[in-house]
């Protein structure tokens, strides 16, 4: 497994475009590098390709960078970001991913796209959430360029912006969800196209990002989790690594914002 990864050289919460934002609650700089270096050391400890890309300046948002784009097969979707104070973070994935050798690939200008942060893979099918930052045209474009079936998923509550944070898919099929995200269509459209449900609307998952996780073989990993929770995964065979990033969640983010899969 290799994810790629943004050190939080220039982290800070300097505007605010989701609900979780508040400049007045400002990001402690030395404790977001300890909380990042962390997560890379639970990472590499598990066998994880951790790569590096350097923050820039102007970029405070960059550190998510899942939100970059999203990777099928060799393709690099670059994303299209909605917030204006974002948009160049797609410039410099380009550069650094397309010196990897990695095939990028546009949307038209304006469609709006956010990458892994509003893409789920669960099992062989794909999910695609939109509402908040990525358009449903968009979705249907994506579809086309990759050529595969994208499940839409409509996001109905602000909490829930990007949709990897209220769905975590699981290669097997498995899917930890928080229901409360999405329309009724859109619940029965998970239920239908995955293969076993953890629902949750537990408060300690919603506050502690819980469904923002990163599956490493069978450790799940997270900011924070409620025991019920945790004994669903147990029960079904995984241990949940809990690793505080709290820093990040100032800017609305967790362990899953933090780490784009390669
Ligand atoms: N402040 C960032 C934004 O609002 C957080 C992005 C979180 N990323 C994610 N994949 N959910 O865009």
């Amino acid at each position: 497994m290799k994810v790629l990864m943004c050190p939080p050289s220039h982290y800070e919460v300097v505007y605010e475009i989701n609900v979780w934002m508040d400049k007045d609650n400002q990001v402690d700089i030395d404790r977001a590098h300890q909380q990042y270096k962390n997560l890379v050391d639970v990472y590499r400890s598990l066998g994880v390709e951790v790569m590096e890309i350097d923050q820039s300046q102007d970029l405070p948002d960059m550190v998510y960078s899942a939100n970059y784009g999203f990777l099928d097969g060799d393709i690099f979707v670059l994303s299209n970001f909605f917030n204006e104070q974002r948009r160049r973070e797609a410039g410099l994935a380009m550069d650094y991913l397309g010196g990897k050798g990695y095939k990028i690939k546009q949307l038209p200008n304006g469609m709006v796209f956010e990458g892994q942060g509003d893409m789920v893979k669960c099992g062989d099918k794909l999910f695609c959430g939109y509402g908040y930052r990525t358009q449903l045209d968009s979705i249907k474009e994506l579809g086309a360029l990759l050529g595969k079936e994208i499940v839409p998923i409509k996001l109905v509550d602000p909490r829930w912006y990007h949709l990897d944070t209220c769905f975590f898919g699981f290669a097997d099929g498995k899917a930890f969800i928080a229901s409360e995200a999405f329309d009724k269509d859109s619940l029965k459209a998970i239920y239908d196209n995955c293969d076993s449900i953890i629902e949750t609307n537990e408060p300690e998952d919603i506050a502690g990002f819980a469904c923002n996780s990163v599956a490493v073989g069978n450790k799940v990993i997270c900011y924070r989790m409620s025991d019920k929770s945790k004994k669903a995964f147990s029960a079904e065979g995984f241990e949940v690594v809990e690793v505080d990033v709290s820093e990040f969640l100032k800017g609305g983010g967790s362990v899953r914002c933090l780490t784009l899969d390669l």
